[in-house]
This record gives structure tokens, sequence and C-alpha cells, in this order.
């Protein structure tokens, strides 16, 4: 059995104390590890307390430290596919520096360390792959972009190819830039190829987990609540929600529980489970394997602690949607659902109040508006009826 897990949430909840605590229980329990930093700081040498390396570093003898440097890793694999890139960018009049900066966007970084996992996770060397850095919702998005960029990209090479072909036929002479070329779209190949691969195990359920971290603060629940509603679009299995820094002062851990309800509300049925924040930082083993214990308790951190989706939508007859989600205990019935930007708010009335449900709306009920809404078996039903407009 080989996993591969994807911690993600806002900077600062706690993706790499996470990561570098489960690798370690990991190891604890018997399991290679491969760690996987794609932070430029690469904090979590800080963490584990390692003198910060070049490469890779071995924390102990079962987990390996790999710091991925985006850029050098572009170099290294793509070279000729990105100075292509530049030069397209370039003909089009951007200067040269912001060229170099757009053909290192986020994207490009996130993908680079993505690609690592991938290949560490086909080596085979490893029982499990951690990946730290994806920050913020919008990460996972990057996620496909590569596939489609990549797809678009190779078409273009290759009518300039064709043409490029057809000149130095006429000239009768080899251009040498066309064998250049013939790198690039090698590149292309292995990069899609790669990117294709990537997709398939990220979207195996038995394979990846996404779990997702947040802290007891509106903006980080927001961004952790927006990442399983687009990991859900993406196909990706996010198996637990973990809400981080939970006061140990009770009379405060009272007013966070308004954000942990929150949370558990909008992705329920996926599990949340929470950390306490510790009175010091999180620095060293001993503390990371406290956190790890608090974390995950007797559980095996490779278990997959939840499978599938939390909400179904349909469209029941032309221009006639039904959204549907499954409801914890104690939810009686249904409140005001509204739309708040790209969201749609769902106030549920549960014995213990009112909580908010937040969903990020899937593209095909954008145009649509909500015209009934209950709660039947558990189940939050929303009728939608297309209207054309917003
Ligand atoms: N449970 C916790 N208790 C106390 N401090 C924590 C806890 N979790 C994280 N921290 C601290 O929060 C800061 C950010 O954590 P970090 O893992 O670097 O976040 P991220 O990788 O998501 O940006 C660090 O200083 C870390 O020590
Ligand atoms: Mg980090």
């Amino acid at each position: 059995m080989r996993r591969l897990l994807v911690f993600t949430g806002k900077g600062g909840v706690g993706k790499s104390v996470i990561s570098a605590a489960t690798a370690l229980k990991l190891s604890d329990l018997g399991y290679t590890v491969a760690l996987i930093s794609t932070d430029p700081a690469h904090t979590i040498s800080a963490y584990l307390d390692i003198p910060l390396g070049k490469d890779i570093v071995k924390v102990n003898e079962r987990v390996d430290l790999y710091y991925i440097d985006p850029v050098l890793e572009v170099m290294k694999k793509f070279r000729n596919m990105s100075e292509y890139f530049l030069e397209w960018l370039r003909k089009y009049g951007i200067d040269e520096v912001l060229a170099y900066e757009l053909a290192m966007l986020p994207m490009v970084t996130e993908s680079m360390g993505l690609l690592k996992a991938l290949e560490l996770y086909e080596s085979g060397k490893y029982n499990v792959v951690i990946i730290d850095t994806i920050p913020s919702a919008e990460a996972l998005r990057l996620l496909y972009l590569p596939t489609i960029l990549n797809s678009i990209r190779s078409r273009m090479i290759k009518v300039s190819m064709s043409i490029m072909r057809t000149t130095a036929k006429m000239l009768s002479v080899i251009l040498s830039p066309a064998s250049k070329l013939g790198k690039v779209v090698e590149e292309e190949e292995v990069f899609f190829n790669e990117t294709t691969k990537l997709s398939n195990i990220i979207t195996n359920p038995e394979i990846s987990s996404v779990r997702v971290i947040a802290n007891p603060d509106t903006s980080s629940v927001d961004d952790a609540i927006k990442s399983v509603g687009l990991a859900q679009v993406f196909n990706l299995n996010v198996d637990l929600g973990i809400m981080n820094k939970i006061s140990p002062i009770e009379e405060w851990a009272k007013q966070q529980e308004e954000y942990v309800r929150r949370f558990e509300m909008s992705v329920y049925p996926i599990p949340v489970r929470r950390i306490r924040q510790e009175g010091i930082e999180v620095k060293g083993c001993d503390a990371l394997r406290r956190l790890a214990d608090n974390l995950y308790g007797e559980d095996d951190p490779v278990k997959i602690f939840y499978v599938g989706k939390i909400v179904n939508v349909r469209e029941v007859e032309e221009g006639k949607y039904v959204l549907e989600m499954m409801m914890p205990p104690g939810v009686q019935d249904c409140g005001n659902v509204y739309f708040q930007g790209d969201e749609l708010v769902i106030e549920v009335i549960t014995d213990r109040g009112v909580v908010e449900k937040i969903y990020p709306l899937p593209t095909m009920l954008k145009l649509a508006q909500p015209v009934k809404a209950y709660v039947k078996d558990r189940r939050l039903i929303i009728e939608f009826v297309r209207t054309g407009q917003q």
C-alpha cells in the first residue's frame, strides 16, 4: 500500500507543522516517508530541528525531507519548454524580467512540487509521500491547470513546427531552431504524460487524501470550506478536516466553538479533528510527536478517514436542479438560503441554535436561483431553477 497525503489550508494554519508531525508518527509506526517542502523558506526544517539542507535531508532512518526549488526543477526537466515559452512571451513585447516572472507563475511552482510527489510515489521507495505546501484553496485548481495549458500549448507548438519544417524544406536547409523545437515538443510530451498520471493518482481516493486545515478564525475557516468545495469539483477526496490551534483555556475554547461548528457543518460528513494550541512554539521532534498524538490519537495517519462526495447536484429536468447534502444529527430545519458572492449560505436550524453552512457554488448553479429548501430524512434538499441571469 502506498499513500499520498496533501495538507492544505491558508498560510500560517499549521500545514508544515502537521506535515512534519504526521511524517514522524508514520515513521514511528514503521512506514517510510518522503516529505516534500516547496516553501521557499523551508520552515519545516526548523520545526524538525534539522539544518537547512539542499535537495534531500534524512530526518531519521525512515523519513527523507525533499527541498524543492521550483525554478531549478523547471530548468532541469523542462528547460527547452520554458525557454520557448519565454521567447513566445518576449515576441509579444513582454519585457524580459516580467517574462521570467510569468514563466514562474505560482502554478509552475506548485506543479513542480506535485510532479516531484509523482516521481517519489512512482519510485516505490516510500510507503507515504506527504506534500506540505499547497497554500490556499485556489491552489487546488492548479492541479488541473497544467493539463489544460499543456494541451493548448502543444497545439500551438505543433502548428509552428509544421510551418518551420515547410520553410526549412523550401530553403533546403536544416534550421537549428527546428531541432530545438523538437526538444520542446518532447518535453511537452513528458509534461503532459506526467500531469495525466498525476491526475489519475491524485483523484484516486484509495491513494490520495487531501486534508484541509483551519484555525478558529473566519478567514481560514472560509478558505478551508472553499478548498473542500473545490476538491469536490475536481474529484479530489478530502478525508479529514483539521481545526488546529484550539485554545487550552476553556472559556476561549468555548468562544472558538462557533468556528468549529461552522467548519463541521459545512464539510459534513467529512470528520473534523481538533488540535490544541500549544503554549509555546511547536518545535523539535518531541513537540511534533505530541501534536501528532493529539491529532491522530490511536489512529494510523494512513487511514482513509472518509471517502465520498459531500454534495450531490443533478439536473432533474431542463433548467431545474436539485442539490442534496447530508446533515449531521440534531439538524431540525433549514432557514434562509442566499447567495453571498460565489457561495451559497444556508442557515441550518439545529437543536443548539442556527449554524451557517457555506457551500462554494458549482458553475452550473451560478445562473440559477434557489426556489425551495427543506430538510428530509437528514438530507438538506435545495431546488434551483435556471433564470438565465444572476
Ligand atoms: N497547535 C499549535 N500550537 C501552537 N503553535 C502552533 C500550532 N500549530 C502551528 N503552530 C505555529 O503556527 C505557526 C505557523 O505554522 P506553520 O506550520 O508554519 O503554518 P503553515 O505551514 O500553514 O504556513 C508556527 O509558528 C507554528 O509553530
Ligand atoms: Mg508552511
